[in-house]
């Protein structure tokens, strides 16, 4: 849903003073208008408008959640804002890693603090956090002044549980296990005007033996083709020029609708959308990757020349007591499939240090991958265990000053290649896509190329959203400065 017109027409046929309607996304229609009324009432008893913010933690998934979250808070009538001093204060968590849960747990102390000066705030609580029963017992009995608390699987819901705090005193829990349900077509707010992510699948069954996404997210649930292009098509007709196809494993897209089609097939799909530019995805496995995929990249003039392909770890035995489903060899296959299709292509990766029973050689094998791949950046994690997960118990966990150690190679490694890397565009024109104005120097302006290399250059406010051609003068580490060709 991109259009507030069309979504004030649907919304003025429904009768909030009727009974719910059962089916969805018309129920949440009618708790929207519901909540308008409630939030009305009390803005204009404060003389002011109601103001809400949504802190988002975690990786692309949830940040379109919280775009989610914030489509259904306006059309409630909240104003949003990033300051936390707000009436209605939204963390969207992210449990990867336990360094994720601290930071939230921390967080709440304070918001504890701006509550007891300001009592009719409310605190909300959602995402992958949220999942986990241990987490959400701690916050009953804890944190007693949160006052809504929902999970990954029913956000759709969001407006139900808004109206159904502010009705009560009372805190508020809804928590699902799983679901099978995919709610289409509820107000979404982009963060960008020219670029959004979009969904094309939900949860995650491969169950890698360290990550605790599969638990907190579901299972696997794809949504119908038509509906991914048609809301390709609703925002480009709103302005959007790049897309991020988003799922936990796009290469297993497809698989379990009711008439299967590959990732592959529905790239196809996206790029015959009039208008659209650049279509990029996220996260790709090793395991599911095919050649028709790597076919279609290569035709494709719209498909970004850059692959995030998780590593986690270059020892074959690691991999497989990570339940990986591939080895070191299968995935140097991948790489070597993937330059010679497209010589230029950027390849990144997520590599995690420190799995249970890592020994040094299996640590230097992925330090030996690295190397021959050259990645163009890459993510690295030290090991966090998660309650749950197989790796969790296992034997042999590595003490934190080896991995520590480990972890310190690996990055001085990684990035003195993204280094180098990232100087071979240098002196060559390319087209960027401009995001933002500078934040140090409002003389410049701010782009992404399509291999997601950021360049800053001479430029004003309206190139926002428009690809241009930048000359890349200079490449400075991680980023080019560059001088703008044409429009
Ligand atoms: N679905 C994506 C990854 C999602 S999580 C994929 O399979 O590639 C993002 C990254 O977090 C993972 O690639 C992994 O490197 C890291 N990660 C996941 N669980 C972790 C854990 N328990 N400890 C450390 N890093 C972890
Ligand atoms: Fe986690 Fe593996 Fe699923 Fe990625 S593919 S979300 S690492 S279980
Ligand atoms: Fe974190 Fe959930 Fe994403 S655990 S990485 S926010 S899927």
């Amino acid at each position: 849903m991109t259009n507030n017109e069309e979504f004030e027409k649907i919304l003025e046929n429904i009768d909030e003073n009727g009974p719910e309607p059962q089916e969805e996304p018309e129920r949440q229609y009618y708790f929207i208008k519901k909540a308008r009324a409630l939030v009305k009432k009390m803005s204009e008893e404060l003389g002011r408008p109601l103001i809400s913010s949504v802190t988002t933690f975690g990786c692309q998934m949830n940040a379109r959640d919280s775009e989610k979250l914030i489509g259904i808070l306006e059309k409630i009538g909240y104003v949003m804002t990033e300051d936390e001093h707000a009436d209605f204060v939204i963390y969207n968590t992210c449990t990867v890693r336990e360094n994720a849960n601290q930071r939230v747990y921390g967080r709440l102390g304070a918001l504890n603090s701006m509550k007891k000066k300001n009592p009719h705030m409310l605190i909300g609580l959602c995402g992958c956090m949220m999942q986990e029963p241990e987490v959400v017992e701690k916050l009953k009995k804890s944190y007693r002044f949160v006052d809504l608390i929902f999970g990954t699987h029913n956000i759709f819901k969001f407006a139900e549980l808004i109206y159904t705090r502010l009705i009560s005193e009372r805190m508020v829990i809804d928590i699902w296990k799983d679901t099978t349900q995919i709610v289409e077509e509820l107000p979404v707010e982009r963060k960008y005007p020219f670029k959004s992510g979009v969904n094309i699948m939900f949860g995650c069954n491969n169950f890698c033996s360290y990550c605790i996404v599969p638990y907190v997210r579901g299972r696997e649930r794809s949504r119908e083709p038509k509906d991914i292009i048609r809301e390709i098509e609703k925002l480009v007709a709103d302005g959007v020029v790049e897309v991020m196809l988003l799922g936990q494993n796009v290469n297993s897209y497809g698989k379990n609708l009711e008439q299967p089609m590959t990732f592959a097939a529905l790239l196809r799909e996206a790029e015959k959308v009039e208008g659209l530019k650049r279509i990029r995805f996220m996260t790709s496995h090793p395991k599911d990757l095919s050649d028709e995929l790597i076919e279609v990249m290569k035709e494709s003039k719209k498909i970004c020349p850059h692959f995030h392909l998780p590593l986690q770890s270059g020892s074959s035995a690691i991999l497989k007591k990570m339940n990986r489903h591939y080895t070191k060899e299968r995935y140097l296959e991948l790489v070597r499939k993937l330059r010679a299709a497209l010589p230029d292509i950027s390849l990144t990766t997520d590599i995690i240090v420190g799995f249970p029973g890592e020994t040094e050689e299996d640590f230097l094998e992925t330090m030996e991958v690295v190397k021959e791949v050259q990645y163009d950046s890459a993510f690295t994690f030290i090991y966090s265990k998660r309650t749950g997960t197989p790796a969790a118990v296992m034997e042999n966990q590595i003490p934190d000053d080896v991995v520590k150690d480990r972890f310190d190679r690996l990055l001085a490694e990684v990035q003195e290649i993204s280094r180098e890397r990232c100087a071979r565009f240098e002196g060559q024109t390319m087209d960027v896509l401009v995001e933002d104005v500078n934040d140090h120097d409002s003389s410049l302006v701010t782009g992404r190329l399509t291999n997601n290399l950021l360049v800053h250059f001479k430029g004003t406010e309206d190139l926002i959203g428009k690809i241009v051609d930048v000359h890349l003068d200079e490449c400075r580490g991680f980023y080019y400065m560059g001088t703008m060709i044409s429009k």
